[in-house]
């Protein structure tokens, strides 16, 4: 007999791929909801910023929707503990925490489409399943509440049975999209490199205002020369593994080609999500015609990095710094 679990992912596996339609049409609708996101400018962007996760350094989706099923799940309780014991307080506590759930729902919401916006193509389909989901189990908690608001306790109780359900299903398919999509997750390079200072290219090769990808035992470097200053961060994008050496450069910031998160260049930090981890950046030198990376360590080099990632052409500073 085939798990539950494992009925339903073949069956949203089999819906999604059945219909193609399905899947164009999640991306457009993606893609349309970035694009009115950047129609507003940078207020837009810093709004979507937050709904991302930002400034918390990781997703904030799956924070808020602790509070949202948390509540939702422990009205269960309350609700079975108010039936059996014919407690008023308990009813009103499951009453509460069902319109807490709602409330909460709002933000939740706004995040999880904020990230959708910005999803993997292969996983838009998916993500659009989750969100259908929500909706119609936000709906039933929303009759519950209304039902409720009047008394009437049995059919709100019923709706919210329903809708806590559906819930389940769609925090199911959630955990799916980060584990098995891989959704929300870093998808920098698991190695590091350059522990010590490694020569990567001739210092003649790097063009001004050119970025430049190079390997580095198979790590991707993006190269950045700046007036007398050279740049390196790592190039794959922190966010969903975006090609970061053929974006635009503007303002020492580096926009990824993918979902256009922006990073400095000079220590990889996040300027706009959707992306929510740094980029991993790199101490710069030129030694015998070469430029050397050596990686930027927490505790161990200064921060910040203006006077050391970017450098005079000569390296003899940094050289005997390291
Ligand atoms: S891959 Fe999504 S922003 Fe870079």
């Amino acid at each position: 007999m085939v798990p539950l679990q494992q009925q339903f992912r073949n069956q949203v596996n089999e819906f999604v791929e059945n219909y193609p339609g399905f899947r164009q049409t999640s991306k457009d609708v993606a893609r349309s909801i970035q694009d009115a996101i950047f129609a507003r400018g940078e207020s837009g962007r810093n709004v979507a910023d937050v709904l991302h996760g930002k400034q918390i350094g990781h997703p904030l989706h799956p924070i808020l929707t602790d509070i949202t099923i948390g509540s939702w799940s422990l009205s269960l309780v309350f609700d079975i503990w108010s039936f059996l014991m014919r407690s008023p307080s308990s009813r009103k506590a499951a009453d509460r925490l069902i319109t807490l759930g709602v409330l909460s729902a709002v933000p939740t919401a706004l995040a999880g489409i904020t990230d959708f916006s910005a999803i993997k193509q292969d996983a838009a389909g998916h993500g659009a399943v989750h969100g259908m989901i929500n909706t119609l189990a936000l709906f039933f908690f929303w009759r519950s509440m209304k039902h409720r608001s009047r008394n009437y306790h049995f059919s709100g109780f019923l709706f919210s049975t329903l809708g806590l359900g559906l819930m389940t299903l769609s925090a199911w398919l959630g955990g799916e999209l980060v584990y098995e999509r891989r959704v929300g997750v870093s998808h920098l390079p698991e190695k590091q490199v350059a522990d010590d200072w490694t020569p990567v290219l001739p210092d003649t090769d790097l063009m001004p205002n050119t970025p430049l990808r190079v390997e580095v035992d198979e790590y991707p470097i993006l190269l950045y020369r700046r007036g007398n200053k050279i740049s390196a961060i790592t190039a794959q994008c922190s966010h969903a593994g975006g090609p970061l050496e053929k974006g635009s450069i503007k303002d020492g910031c580096v926009q990824c080609p993918w979902h256009q998160s922006v990073f400095d260049l000079t220590d990889g930090h996040v300027v706009h999500g959707p992306a929510t981890y740094e980029q991993p950046h790199y101490l710069t030198r030129v030694v015998d015609g070469q430029i050397e990376i050596r990686r930027w360590r927490l505790g161990m080099d200064e921060y910040p990095i203006e006077n050391s990632a970017v450098h005079s052409q000569n390296g003899q500073a940094l050289a005997d710094q390291a």
